[in-house]
C-alpha cells in the first residue's frame, strides 16, 4: 500500500519535472519570474487598441499579482524606454479596489500597488497604468482609456516549444485545413475530424475568450468566413467537445436561429465575430485542428469562467453525467413557473450595481405577461480587454429601452415589438434603462437580453 502511493508520488514528480523543462514562451515573448510570458510594446496606443493587439496574440495586457512581478515588470518596461505602461486591470468605481478586475478573468485583485487616491475612476477613468520611472516607479494610477496613448506590456500563457508548429498557444498547436497541403481544404464534420485525427489532433475545442481571440487572429485577412469547431450535439442545443475536454466556455451566438448537430465559428469581418452557431454536420466547411504539444500536461494558465453561471446562458449546459438531473430540473422549473404565477420571483438584475459579462438581464418581472410598473437601470461591464455586446432575444416594450455608452451618449433607443437584435457597446461599459409604466396597459411583455463580451 505504502509503496504504491510512493511510486505514484514519484511518477507525479517525474511528470512535473518533465513538464517544467518543456515550458517556454512563444516567439517574441520573454519568460519573467519563471511564470510569465511578456512582451513590451514601446509604441503609444490607446487602451482598447493595446488590448486588441494583445488579444491577437492570445493574451491580454499584463496581469500583476505579486510585488515581485510588479518590480520586474516596471524594470523591463523602463529598460525598453517606456516611462509608463497600460496594465491589465479595469476598475468600475472610485476609491475601492473591490471594483477592479484583472483582464485574465481571475477576478478581484489580491495584490495592488495603487498610488494613494487611486483608483480614481470618476475623475480619470477605469483604465490603469503603471509608472516605471522616478520615485513613483511601480505605482498604479487611473487614466482615461480612450484619450491617452501609452506603451504597454502583453502577457500570454506559457506553452511548450515546438519548432514544427506555426500557431503555438498554451501548450497546443493549431493547424488550419488550408495549411496542411490537403486536396480538400473544406469538408464535412466527420471527414474534417478524421483528417485532424490522422495528424494526432482533434477538431479545435475552445476554452476561453483569449483562445477564441487567438483563433480569430489565425484567420484574420484569410477571406475564410467560417470554420467547423470540434463540437457535436448529444441532445438538442446541447454540445460536447469531441476531444473530451470540458464545456467550460460558451460563445454561442444568442441571435442564431440555424439548427444542426455541429457548430461553426463565424469569421466574417463584423466586429463581434467569433460566435458559434449550429449547422448541419454534412455541410462543407473549412476547419482547424488542435494538437497537444508533447506529452506535457500544461497547467491552464488562462483562467476560464469561474462559475457555470458565467457561461453563455443561451443554451443551458448538461453533461452526459447529469442527464438524470434533467427530470429534477423539469420538476424544479414547473415549481418555478407556478411560483411566478403566484408571487413574483425576480431575475431581472434591475438596479444591480454591476453586471459583469457574460450574463442575462430582463425587464422587471419578465416573463410575466403583465409587467409591473417600475423604472430600471442596468450597469453592465465587461473585463478590460473587451466591449459589451447586448443581444436582445425577446423584445416587447411601449417606452424605449435606452442603451448608453460610458459617457451617457445614447447608442440605441428601440420601442415596440421587435425581432431579436443586437446593440454593440463602444467600450466595456454600457448602461441600459427602461420605464415599464405603459407595458402592461398596452400588452407589451418586456424584454430579455444576453450580454456577451466581444
Ligand atoms: C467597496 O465596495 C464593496 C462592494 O461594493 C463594499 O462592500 C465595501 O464596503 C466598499 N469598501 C469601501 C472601503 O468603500
Ligand atoms: C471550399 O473550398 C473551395 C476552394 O477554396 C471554395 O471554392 C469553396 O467556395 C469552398 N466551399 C465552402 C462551402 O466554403
Ligand atoms: C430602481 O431604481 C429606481 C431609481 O432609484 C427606482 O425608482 C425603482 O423603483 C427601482 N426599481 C426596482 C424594481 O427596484
Amino acid at each position: 500500500m505504502i509503496s504504491k502511493s510512493v511510486s505514484i508520488f514519484l511518477l507525479l514528480a517525474l511528470f512535473s519535472i518533465k513538464y517544467s523543462e518543456g515550458q517556454s514562451c512563444p516567439t517574441g515573448f520573454q519568460l519573467v519570474n519563471q511564470n510569465k510570458c511578456l512582451r513590451v510594446f514601446a509604441q503609444k496606443l490607446k487602451h482598447l487598441e493595446a488590448e486588441t493587439d494583445c488579444s491577437y496574440l492570445g493574451g491580454t495586457l499584463v496581469t500583476i499579482k505579486t510585488a515581485i512581478d510588479n518590480r520586474v515588470i516596471a524594470n523591463i518596461a523602463a529598460n525598453a524606454g517606456a516611462s509608463s505602461i497600460w496594465i491589465g486591470i479595469f476598475c468600475f468605481a472610485t476609491g475601492n479596489t473591490t471594483t477592479c478586475y484583472h483582464d485574465d478573468n481571475s477576478g478581484e485583485l489580491t495584490y495592488n500597488s495603487f498610488a494613494s487616491g487611486n483608483p480614481a475612476v470618476t475623475g480619470n477613468g477605469g483604465c490603469v497604468y503603471m509608472q516605471t520611472s522616478g520615485k513613483t516607479s511601480g505605482q498604479w494610477l487611473s487614466a482615461p482609456c480612450a484619450v491617452v496613448g501609452m506603451p504597454f506590456v502583453c502577457e500570454v500563457p506559457m506553452t511548450v516549444a515546438d519548432p514544427t508548429c506555426s500557431h503555438n498557444y498554451n501548450g497546443y498547436c493549431y493547424t488550419g485545413s488550408t495549411e496542411m497541403h490537403l486536396a480538400t481544404i473544406n469538408t464535412t464534420y466527420e471527414r474534417a475530424q478524421s483528417i485532424c485525427q490522422s495528424k494526432n489532433s482533434d477538431l479545435v475545442s475552445i476554452h476561453s475568450k483569449q483562445e477564441l481571440d487567438f483563433i480569430r487572429a489565425i484567420y484574420r485577412n484569410s477571406g475564410i468566413q467560417q470554420i467547423f469547431v470540434g463540437a457535436q450535439a448529444f441532445l438538442p442545443d446541447t454540445f460536447d467537445w469531441s476531444d473530451g475536454s470540458n464545456w467550460d466556455f460558451d460563445y454561442t451566438d444568442p441571435l442564431a436561429t440555424s439548427k444542426g448537430n455541429c457548430l461553426v465559428m463565424d469569421l466574417s469581418d463584423r466586429p463581434n465575430n467569433g460566435m458559434w452557431s449550429q449547422t448541419d454536420c454534412q455541410n462543407v466547411n473549412f476547419f482547424l485542428c488542435k494538437r497537444k504539444i508533447g506529452d506535457a500536461t500544461v497547467a491552464t494558465t488562462v483562467a476560464t469562467a469561474e462559475t457555470t453561471e458565467a457561461v453563455n446562458p443561451k443554451f443551458k449546459r448538461a453533461s452526459r453525467g447529469t442527464l438524470e438531473q434533467l427530470s429534477y430540473l423539469h420538476n424544479f422549473l414547473s415549481f418555478f413557473l407556478a411560483a411566478i404565477r403566484n408571487e413574483l420571483l425576480d431575475f431581472s438584475n434591475c438596479n444591480s450595481t454591476l453586471i459583469l459579462a457574460p450574463g442575462t438581464i430582463t425587464s422587471f418581472g419578465y416573463p410575466n405577461t403583465k409587467p409591473p410598473i417600475t423604472t430600471c437601470t442596468w450597469n453592465i461591464g465587461a473585463l478590460g480587454p473587451y466591449r459589451v455586446g447586448v443581444y436582445f432575444t425577446d423584445f416587447s416594450v411601449y417606452n424605449a429601452v435606452y442603451v448608453y455608452d460610458e459617457y451617457g451618449n445614447i447608442i440605441s433607443s428601440v420601442t415596440g415589438n421587435m425581432r431579436p437584435f443586437q446593440v454593440l457597446g463602444t467600450s466595456n461599459v454600457v448602461t441600459i434603462t427602461h420605464d415599464s409604466r405603459f407595458d402592461a396597459a398596452y400588452n407589451y411583455n418586456g424584454f430579455s437580453a444576453t450580454i456577451l463580451p466581444y
